[in-house]
């Protein structure tokens, strides 16, 4: 079948199609700049402040899902055959307020004005899943969503009363008529589209991006955009050739095979969130403290380690999980430690054309003890300054296996094979735990940076061995147990 040389998508309740498009250009932009929708505002341009929120409906497996995603970093050719829904198409059933923006006006959710359209769509689409929701399902919800003048509380209070103008809107109503469009739509087909200089390529299948990568082995892959969509449109870098893979179905998938959780590379936070925290309760928290709500929503798991970032949040707890990656260049797969991708800073082990398919996660051990921790400076859509993941085999009082590993340490996230080794064959006490932290610094020589001083990088992750200890004890650490 020939490649398809435009987009479709349904834009609010019109049919939009596009050909004049290439990689670099981002949703956002066509909202305000081509389609005069300027509700839609733009803050910072790089996926933190949550003003330019619209939701995404998308087809898949699960039936048609709608996500909030940031606009700004969103790449518009990525919404083929999606619903983008902007806050102009907002309205209730009676044609006036929408029962979320009348709960704003009511609990004086608003002042400027300036975050309140990215805070209804965030809102919105917490409505959807859940019209009366929990103060903490609202904390999650806007995690993403910063408003410099109201403060939180009314904006709060507001989500808590929304349910109560209604669960029901026109929208809502008009799902099944908007799944028959989009799955209209659906032809199999690759599309190819170009302007000016940069080209954007859409693979048919997995299969078809397997073949695609080999031919253009220089060609950038683009998951969730939330790294790549910066390079555009913070560091102003031109994307020549990129192939955008984020609705190939296949590579989302999460398989449970028996002794093992099979993640596809485009499992986003969200996605993976249930599956992954049915089996892995210890990653529930730090979970909730990866980016905001429309990040999540956007950003994959495959993304996330294929960027080798050394505060990459998933790497080190999955390192610690005795996590292997799959590999696919044409036709051939391999496997390996995921410990053993990260080469160096910014180099990974990834042969031209190859790409990250798989994540496998071995389920735990009874007798495994398992902890993951984030630290950073704000509670809410932070960066780590240091991550971890900790793994303790322990029976019979004795730590038989121990599996450390840190981000925010080294260039890589990387193991800290000399406090495994001074911990393993030890007993389990806490004295135990606070010797091997002092092997720490034969493990890590961290930096400084504007996220933390060296110093505090290395107290911090000895002490979390302290913590680990009494987390595993249910007691709480108090300060004169830190190092
Ligand atoms: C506001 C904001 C908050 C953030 N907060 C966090 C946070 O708390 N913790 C955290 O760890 N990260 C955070 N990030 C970074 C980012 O969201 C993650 O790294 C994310 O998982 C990247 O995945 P992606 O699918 O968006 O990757 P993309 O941006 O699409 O790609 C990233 C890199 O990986 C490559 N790539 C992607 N998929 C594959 C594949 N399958 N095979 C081979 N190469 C591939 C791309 O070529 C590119 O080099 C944040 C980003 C933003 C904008
Ligand atoms: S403009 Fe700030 S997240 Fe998009
Ligand atoms: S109302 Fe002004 S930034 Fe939120």
């Amino acid at each position: 079948m020939a490649p398809r040389q435009m987009i479709r998508f349904l834009l609010n309740d019109r049919a939009v199609a596009l050909s004049d498009l290439g990689a670099n250009d981002m949703l956002l932009d066509h909202l305000r700049l081509d389609q005069r929708l300027r509700g839609t505002k733009e803050g910072c341009a790089e996926g933190d402040c949550g003003a330019c929120t619209v939701l995404v409906g998308r087809l898949g497996a699960e039936g048609l899902i709608y996500e909030p995603v940031n606009a700004c970093i969103r790449p518009l050719v990525t919404v083929d055959s999606c619903h983008v829904v902007t806050i102009e198409h907002l309205r209730g059933q009676d044609g006036g307020l929408h029962p979320v923006q009348r709960a704003m006006v009511d609990h004086h959710g608003s002042q400027c004005g300036f975050c309140t359209p990215g805070i209804v769509m965030a809102l919105y689409a917490l409505w959807m899943e859940r019209p009366h929701p929990t103060e903490s399902q609202i904390e999650r919800a806007l995690q993403g969503n910063l408003c410099r003048c109201t403060g939180y509380a009314p904006i709060i209070r507001a989500a808590l009363s929304m349910g109560d103008h209604g669960t029901t809107d026109p929208l809502l109503e008009e799902r099944e008529q908007v799944a028959e469009t989009l799955r209209g739509w659906q032809d199999g087909a690759r599309v190819e589209v170009a302007k000016g200089t940069s080209r954007a390529i859409l693979p048919a299948s997995v299969d078809d991006l397997a073949v695609i990568l080999l031919d253009h082995p220089d060609a950038r892959i683009v998951a969730g955009a939330t790294d790549v969509g910066l390079w555009v449109t913070k560091f102003l870098r031109d994307l020549p050739l990129a192939v955008f893979i984020s609705h190939l179905d296949e590579l989302r998938a999460i398989t449970d095979t028996g002794d093992t959780l099979a993640i596809g590379a485009l499992a986003s936070y969200e996605s993976a969130r249930a599956p992954l925290l049915a089996h892995f309760p210890h990653l529930a928290r730090y979970w909730d403290r990866i980016a905001g709500w429309q990040v999540r929503a956007m950003g994959t798991l495959g993304g996330n380690i294929a960027n080798g970032s050394p505060i990459g949040d998933t790497p080190p707890p999955f390192i610690a999980m005795g996590a292997r990656l799959v590999l696919r260049q044409g036709d051939t797969r391999r496997e390996m430690p995921l410990e053993d991708f990260f080469l160096d800073y910014g180099k990974q082990d990834r042969r031209a054309g190859e790409f990250v398919e798989t994540i496998l996660l071995p389920k735990p051990a009874p007798d495994t003890l398992h902890a993951a921790y984030k630290l950073s400076k704000r509670r809410d859509e932070d960066i780590s300054a240091v991550a971890a993941g900790f793994a303790l085999t322990v029976t019979d009082g004795t730590i038989r296996a121990a599996r450390l590993a840190f981000g925010g340490m080294a260039a890589t996230p990387k193991r800290a094979t000399h406090t495994e080794a001074a911990l393993t064959g030890q007993p389990f006490t806490l004295d135990t735990l606070q010797r091997a932290a002092k092997a720490l610094p034969q493990d890590f020589t961290p930096l400084s940076d504007m996220r933390a001083s060296a110093d505090y990088r290395m107290t911090a992750a000895q002490n979390l061995l302290t913590r680990f200890w009494h987390e595993t004890q249910g007691t709480p650490a108090t300060l004169e147990d830190a190092l």
